[in-house]
């Protein structure tokens, strides 16, 4: 029996950690505590709300005495953290947002966990999600990021990231906490929110809107399938020594506009157009602010030690993801109307 503390579970790559938690480990007690911003949504988690180890709370990680009180109450034998503010975009405009959430947040969480857990780390873990945008940028050779790389975050939401991760480190250093952390590639998948490169790509497509390509559409980025991320973090969670930290990607690098080109070509032939019809929707915008030109994951060190690897080929998880957001207009409509903030209001007012 264990309870345990997943953070953010209702945003994107949470609410797959969360579900496979809950369908995996019907002995362990899943609370899944978020804030429900414009990127948490609990039609995400839909099929697993009603289960028995399961249980919601509304709530800001900004908020310590909230978060101490529900410590309090709970007795977490573990915390997997991933609230967090998670687009760079909106990092480059509203920078503070993201030091109290990526940072305050994380902090207050590590707060909690070292008064609840009073020195004795024994059967407790602290798992704190992080990104690869903490190693800055590659150049367009073939070097990767490995957990040795210094970190160099170059926007706000990455030196956030950054922030926290040494935070966590801190604490795993000081005060002897069980900490592990992983750096993540891009995601990709299912209940991604739409204002990321791919989901807003296939939206647009279907309402033929432009799909917005940042300068030239040169820059590279590791895809992997987000349930793989899920996957890893399972593993991660119960085997890795305390102080750990692990690179997971996907080994799957791909220019921006080689990327949407070849969703074009899906969502065409999907959606029974003639090839190419989409690709005139590709108009070139300009660049965002400190660009990251490339990431690249090396993940040999979690394939050696923890047996880790992806399991799906990204042709393979770009049409199943096509064939999910086809198949659920109503989310993507919900989500891009607001509709689904509503919804749930008046049903989660736990504080
Ligand atoms: P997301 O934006 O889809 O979801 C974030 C969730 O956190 C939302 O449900 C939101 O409501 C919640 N949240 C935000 N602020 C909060 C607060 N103050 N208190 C409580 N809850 C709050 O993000 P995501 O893409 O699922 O990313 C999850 C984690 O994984 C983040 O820590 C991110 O840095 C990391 N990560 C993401 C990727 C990626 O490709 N998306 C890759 C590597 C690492
Ligand atoms: O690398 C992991 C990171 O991946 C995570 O830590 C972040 O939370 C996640 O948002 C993601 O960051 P990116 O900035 O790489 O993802 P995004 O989907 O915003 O952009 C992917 C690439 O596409 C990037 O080079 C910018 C470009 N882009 C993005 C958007 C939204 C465009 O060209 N046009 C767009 O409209």
């Amino acid at each position: 029996m264990k309870k345990i503390l997943i953070t953010g579970g209702a945003g994107f790559i949470g609410s797959h950690v969360v579900r496979r938690f809950v369908n995996t480990y019907p002995n362990y007690q899943i609370v899944n505590l978020d804030k429900l911003t414009y990127a948490g949504n609990l039609e995400n988690l839909r099929d697993v709300e009603q289960s028995a180890n399961y249980k919601f709370v509304k709530g800001d990680i900004v908020d310590a005495a909230f978060i101490q009180d529900l410590f309090d109450k709970e007795n977490f034998d573990a915390v997997i953290h991933l609230a967090a503010e998670s687009h760079v975009d909106r990092s480059i405009t509203n920078p503070t947002e993201f030091v109290m959430t990526n940072v305050v947040g994380t902090v207050n969480l590590l707060n909690s966990a070292r008064t609840t857990w009073k020195g004795d780390y024994d059967r407790k873990r602290f798992y704190h999600v992080s990104t690869d945008e903490v190693y800055g940028a590659l150049g367009e050779g073939t070097e990767m990021f490995t957990e040795e790389t210094s970190y160099d975050p170059h926007s706000p939401y990455s030196a956030s990231k950054a922030s926290s991760d040494h935070f966590v480190r801190a604490y795993f250093d000081t005060y002897g906490m069980d900490c592990v952390i992983s750096n993540c590639s891009n995601n990709y998948g299912s209940h991604h929110f739409p204002e990321k490169l791919i989901p807003l790509s296939i939206h647009n497509i279907q309402q033929n809107k432009a799909i917005p390509i940042y300068g030239k559409g040169e820059n590279i980025r590791d895809w992997l399938w987000v349930e793989d991320h899920a996957r890893a973090i399972d593993v991660i969670f119960h085997k890795a020594k305390s102080g750990e930290t692990y690179n997971i990607g996907g080994h799957n690098e791909w220019t921006n506009i080689d990327l949407i080109r070849t969703l074009c070509k899906v969502m065409d032939r999907k959606l029974g157009k003639a090839e190419g019809t989409s690709e005139k929707l590709i108009t070139y915008v300009t660049d965002r602010a400190g660009h990251d030109l490339r990431y690249a994951i090396d993940a040999t060190k979690l394939k050696n030690d923890l047996g880790w690897e992806p399991s799906l080929q990204f042709e393979e998880g770009l049409e199943k993801t096509v064939d999910w957001y086809l198949a659920n207009e109503k989310w993507l409509n919900n989500v891009t109307s607001g509709n689904y903030q509503s919804y749930y209001e008046d049903q989660y007012q736990n504080r």
